[in-house]
């Protein structure tokens, strides 16, 4: 956050026409770090891509949601990004709903701890939509989770050509 809070700040948080899927956000890109943050996200990334290295997106996405932001239902479309995302969770909790596009039965929610990492693939990716709950929608079980401003580091893979 230290690396990040001056290029965040320059920016205004967006919120945006009712159909878009993420309100109360701002967003950039690098793919510069410093040495140690580097180190992180290499570890990271090993972890979560076992192919060659060149299938990853160079550039991460740092997606800054707002005490007051969500992020809507949506599949990431497959023409930009592959089979594989990781995000590693920053400043606050929060719960993320998967929904089966198919059957909407099928909802699994997952609590994304502050300062953990989870790997979306596969399946997961394509078949579910995935949305982070607003702070009044924030509950895992019958547990509230306190939802406040949240910053995700995003990395993902190329799209392959099979898809
Ligand atoms: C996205 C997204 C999830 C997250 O940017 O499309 O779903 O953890 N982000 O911020
Ligand atoms: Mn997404």
């Amino acid at each position: 956050m230290k690396e990040l809070h001056p290029h965040l700040d320059r920016l205004k948080y967006e919120y945006n026409h009712w159909d878009d899927a993420i309100h109360g956000f701002r967003e950039i890109e690098r793919s510069r770090w410093s040495k140690s943050s580097s180190n992180i996200l290499a570890r990271i990334r090993h972890l979560a891509f076992p192919g060659p290295e060149k299938q990853q997106l160079p550039q991460t996405h740092i997606l800054d949601l707002a005490q007051s932001g969500v992020i809507k239902p949506h599949v990431d479309s497959v023409r930009f990004c592959g089979n594989i995302i990781c995000g590693v969770c920053l400043l606050s909790d929060a719960v993320m709903r998967l929904v089966n596009v198919e059957h909407k039965d099928q909802i699994v929610d997952i609590l994304l701890q502050r300062c953990s990492l989870y790997i979306m693939k596969d399946q997961s990716r394509f078949n579910y939509t995935h949305e982070v709950l607003g702070d009044k929608e924030s509950f895992f079980g019958n547990e509230a989770v306190e939802r406040g401003r949240r910053v995700s580091i995003i990395c993902r893979n190329h799209p392959s050509e099979k898809i």
